[in-house]
């Protein structure tokens, strides 16, 4: 019987050379299109983030699920629904209405900027940041940012994959669960 986390592996697919010659992309999509996969992969965050397994955390009860642009935005509002929390997405700087608190980060060419609504969390609220993939935690710890702007405690960041060699957890203010690890 194969474990959830060898489950979802296998689900996985990996395209060499994409989007750049010597990147292994790693492709979360096939889950998607399998529900069963779907669900275990939901299940399985879901239960991590209500089975007291956050270190560090005082507070059980998490007030808000962050999402970063855009596959965040896939896995976010579902884990959100599923806990009574309210979802909160971060996008690139210019789309998102009202005021906003933004952040810059560094990609591989040149400096990007998330923002969030400044409605979006409340002084002294619980949060989960959530994407697909951690890399070098750039964006992570730039959505991390936006949270403390606005008085938001990160309790954990919450990942599909970790590309672990990256060490982007390193970068972030609160621990990082990652359900595979690859190198
Ligand atoms: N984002 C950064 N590196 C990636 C990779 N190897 N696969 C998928 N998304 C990524």
């Amino acid at each position: 019987m194969m474990s959830d986390v060898e489950y979802l592996r296998s689900q996985l697919s990996e395209h060499p050379d994409f989007p750049k010659k010597g990147i292994v992309f790693l492709d979360i999509f096939p889950i998607l299109r399998n529900p069963v996969a779907f669900e275990t992969l939901i299940t399985h965050l879901v239960h991590h983030l209500t089975s007291h397994t956050i270190p560090n955390s005082t507070s059980k009860k998490i007030d808000v699920v962050v999402g970063l642009d855009a596959r965040g935005f896939l896995l976010g509002p579902i884990i959100a629904l599923r806990l009574g929390a309210a979802f909160v997405p971060v996008r690139k700087k210019g789309k998102l209405p009202g005021q906003c608190v933004s952040a810059s980060y560094e990609k591989e060419y040149g400096v990007d900027v998330f923002e969030m609504q400044a409605e979006g969390i409340q002084p002294g609220q619980t949060v989960v940041v959530v994407d697909d993939l951690i890399a070098t935690g750039g964006s992570a710890k730039a959505a991390g940012e936006l949270v403390a702007i606005q008085g938001g405690k990160t309790l954990e960041y919450l990942f599909i994959i970790e590309l672990a060699f990256l060490k982007g957890s390193e970068k972030l203010d609160a621990p990082v669960y990652s359900i595979i690890q690859s190198d």
